[in-house]
């Protein structure tokens, strides 16, 4: 297993670029699944959780090309089996959009219960309403879900929870159903709205991505061959963002948008930091002489802030003098990752889903564990202000999510090194 070493006291600075969104990308890649022929998807990060689906849909029957610039080549027409039954399926979440697209395009799916990060309970009951309301019978027997129609029809789904997964699925069978799906109570999520372009652009007609109501009219072939470009990912751009803020450094985040990053920007904002936008780039610093003020936070569907940036944000509130509290208000047990930032000294009590962080005048290295994606990016950033060395273990949980995460902190000033123990 791989531990990242990171010696900590060292200022940010500098530039850094984006890569395309991996929650994006799942959803894309799994949509490129039931078109009519081939296409290409340009801004592909090269991460562990993408390349499981991309070999997850070549086991099935797919055409895959990656070309030198991270353009990915798609053609979906030898795809031959709607089942996937390997262990792949198991370590990664994005693999359940392969039951909504296996069900548009096939009328059947067959996969074993999706994986992910472990914070809690993480149910799919909405995916499954989404898919019998279009006609899908549903079976869940020893861990495999199997779904079969004899015809999708388009149908009113009210939501009962605000779901990302499930308003992705449920789009991209009922692009393939007959007549017009109308989902209400959506989640607004800008990858939501980048799945529902690519499928536009590859001949879908989906309305009001991005709104909590979106109407889908079912189209029965996609004619693709266009080419399509991922966003850039949102979580990537808030974890260097708050890198910025936990050193008091100063970093300029390029390839984001600006929009996407709102909810973090304005509480940065709140809390003393200087932030610059560009067209597409924000700039985090910290004036000389001035310090950061205790907040509270409380994550929220989009466009509140992202319980993605939860655990990174938590951090950066340890790094702060007085009282701040962080209300977790999505996952029901994401805050796992506290214990490790306690073996560094971080004062910090929790009550259900609500944490109080006392801030510290120093947080000491020690040897932590990424607890999942995110959780583990918080490690490194609270390695960077500790006094001494940290080391990360268990870092396959970051590389799922994070491109090139080492180079990037090292060019922005990190002292971070990947070993192999
Ligand atoms: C997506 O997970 C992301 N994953 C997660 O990011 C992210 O944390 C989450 O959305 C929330 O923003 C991917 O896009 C692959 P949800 P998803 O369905 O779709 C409840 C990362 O770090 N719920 O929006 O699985 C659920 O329990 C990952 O990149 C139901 O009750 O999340 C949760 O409380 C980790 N029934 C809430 O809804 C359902 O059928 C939101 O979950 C579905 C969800």
């Amino acid at each position: 297993m791989a531990s990242y070493l990171v010696r900590g006291g060292l200022r940010l600075t500098g530039d850094v670029t984006i890569s395309g969104s991996k929650n994006a990308a799942l959803g894309i890649i799994a949509a490129a699944t039931i078109l009519d022929g081939p296409c290409k998807i340009e801004n592909i990060p090269d991460v562990a959780d993408i390349n499981v689906l991309l070999e997850i849909i070549k086991s099935l029957g797919a055409e895959i090309r990656r070309d030198s610039e991270g353009s990915l080549y798609i053609d979906p027409m030898p795809i031959d089996s709607w089942s996937a039954d390997n262990e792949r399926v198991r370590s990664i979440r994005g693999s359940y959009y392969l039951l909504g697209a296996m069900l548009g395009r096939f009328q059947n799916a067959s996969i074993l219960m999706p994986g992910g990060c472990n914070f809690g309970t993480r149910p799919i009951d909405q995916h499954m309403k989404g898919f019998e309301a279009l006609g899908a019978h549903v079976s869940i027997e020893h861990g495999r879900i199997s779904l079969h129609a004899e015809k999708l029809k388009g149908e009113n789904i009210f939501l009962d929870v605000v779901s990302v997964g499930a308003t992705i699925n449920i789009m991209i069978a009922a692009t393939k159903a007959e007549g017009i799906t109308v989902i209400e109570n959506a989640a607004k999520e800008p990858h939501i709205v980048d799945v529902a372009n690519f499928l536009n652009t590859m001949g879908a007609n989906i309305r009001g991505a991005g709104t909590d109501v979106i109407r889908i009219t079912g189209t029965p072939v996609l004619p693709a061959g266009g080419s399509y470009a991922v966003i850039p990912d949102q979580i990537e751009a808030g974890t260097y963002m708050l890198a910025a803020a936990i050193t008091r450094g100063d970093i300029t985040v390029h390839g984001l948008i600006p929009k996407h990053m709102e909810p973090l920007s304005a509480k940065l904002e709140e809390m003393g930091a200087s932030i610059e936008l560009g067209d597409d780039s924000i700039r985090v610093s910290i004036e000389a002489g001035s310090d950061l003020t205790a907040a509270s936070f409380k994550t929220m569907p989009y466009p509140g802030f992202p319980t993605d940036l939860q655990p990174q944000t938590t951090v950066l509130l340890c790094t702060v003098l007085g009282t701040s509290r962080m209300f977790e208000n999505v996952w029901d047990n994401r805050f796992q990752y506290i214990d490790e930032l306690k073996m560094m000294g971080a004062q910090i009590m929790t009550s259900g889903q609500m944490a109080i962080i006392d801030g510290v005048p120093e947080l000491s290295g020690a040897v932590v564990t990424a607890r999942d994606l995110r959780a583990g990016a918080a490690m490194v950033l609270a390695g960077l202000v500790a006094e001494g060395t940290t080391e990360i273990t268990d870092i396959a949980k970051i590389e799922r999510g994070y491109e090139n995460f080492t180079a990037k902190m090292r060019a922005l000033g990190a002292d971070i090194t990947r070993i192999e123990n």
